[in-house]
């Protein structure tokens, strides 16, 4: 069993919101079994799992001092991938919760204050030599302290390519226990949500290298495959591969469009490898 990690100790920066919204995620890419563990006493996330409808994911809360009991159990019972929700700013407990992670996974608004504590999340994370994703969350459309806040968290350790914007529909799907992949399933939102499981999903199999953990397809429209749209042989389906059950158009920047109407050029290296290039665990080759 893998186990994702949703910790900063800045309060209210979208530890739960993250928890609850990627372990169903996870659930409907059909990552396996999933499970969700709240240990924080706040017990917001035990909140919105007693008040949802559907079976999946499983939940537990659970106390510190039952955890690693805990994981054991859910070990026992055959689930892939446990998603545990944390308390803000109490360092013991959440250095004793990021202990267990694969991968841990730190939400972070774009914002002076925000940005300010994650010093102390990324010194539990590298004590305990984890792996930490930065996840801008709630940030604000077209505003430029966004960009600003990637590059800073970026001095910092790896960021999502995929940031979280501010929306109503966040809060108001999980009222009544669910996600905006759910309520919504055409919205940004939910596309933004599918982006950033598949992109951890991603990033955890190769962490615990697993490739029957690799996702089947990837969003099309990653930062990073718009940059191999430049003219590099990319396998297509890299390139087109599209989450199901989002019908909107894309939405490209000027940028993006411009880029991608480039003429393919058959055969450039970037750092020394092809686009083509495949990844392999321990390597490319
Ligand atoms: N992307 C978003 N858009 C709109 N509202 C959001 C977003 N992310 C989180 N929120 C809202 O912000 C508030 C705090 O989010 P959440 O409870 O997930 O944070 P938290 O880190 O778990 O907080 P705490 O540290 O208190 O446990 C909630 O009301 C939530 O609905
Ligand atoms: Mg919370």
């Amino acid at each position: 069993m893998y186990t994702i990690v949703a910790a900063s100790q800045k309060g209210g920066s979208g530890k739960t919101t993250l928890s609850g919204h990627l372990a169903v995620e996870a659930v409907r890419q059909g990552a396996g079994e999933i499970a969700l563990i709240d240990t924080d006493p706040q017990g917001s996330l035990a909140a919105w799992w007693n008040a949802r409808a559907a079976p999946a994911p499983h939940f537990l809360k659970a106390g510190l001092p039952d955890l690693e009991e805990a994981l054991a159990g859910l070990d026992r019972m055959g689930i892939r991938i446990a998603v545990i929700d944390t308390p803000p700013a109490i360092t013991q407990s959440i250095s004793k919760v990021v202990a267990h992670a694969d991968l841990v996974i730190v939400p972070t608004r774009p914002s002076p204050h925000d940005l300010r504590a994650v010093g102390a999340t990324v010194d539990i994370a590298e004590r305990h030599g984890k792996p930490l994703i930065f996840v801008v969350n709630a940030a604000t459309a077209r505003a430029r302290i966004t960009g600003e806040s990637a590059v800073a968290l970026s001095q910092h350790g790896t960021v999502a390519p995929v940031t979280i914007h501010h929306r109503v529909d966040f809060a108001a799907s999980m009222i009544d226990g669910r996600t905006v992949g759910e309520v919504t399933p055409a919205s940004q939102s939910a596309k933004e949500i599918t982006d950033l499981w598949l992109y951890i999903q991603e990033r955890l199999s190769r962490i615990v290298r697993d490739p029957a953990l690799l996702p089947d397809f990837r969003p099309g429209h990653l930062a990073i495959n718009s940059l191999l749209a430049s003219g590099m042989d990319a396998p297509s389906e890299l390139l087109a591969a599209e989450p199901p059950g989002h019908e909107e158009p894309e939405r490209r920047s000027g940028m993006e469009r411009r880029i991608a109407e480039l003429p393919r050029i058959p055969e450039r290296r970037v750092f020394g490898r092809r686009a083509s290039d495949l990844p392999v665990f321990g390597g490319w080759k």
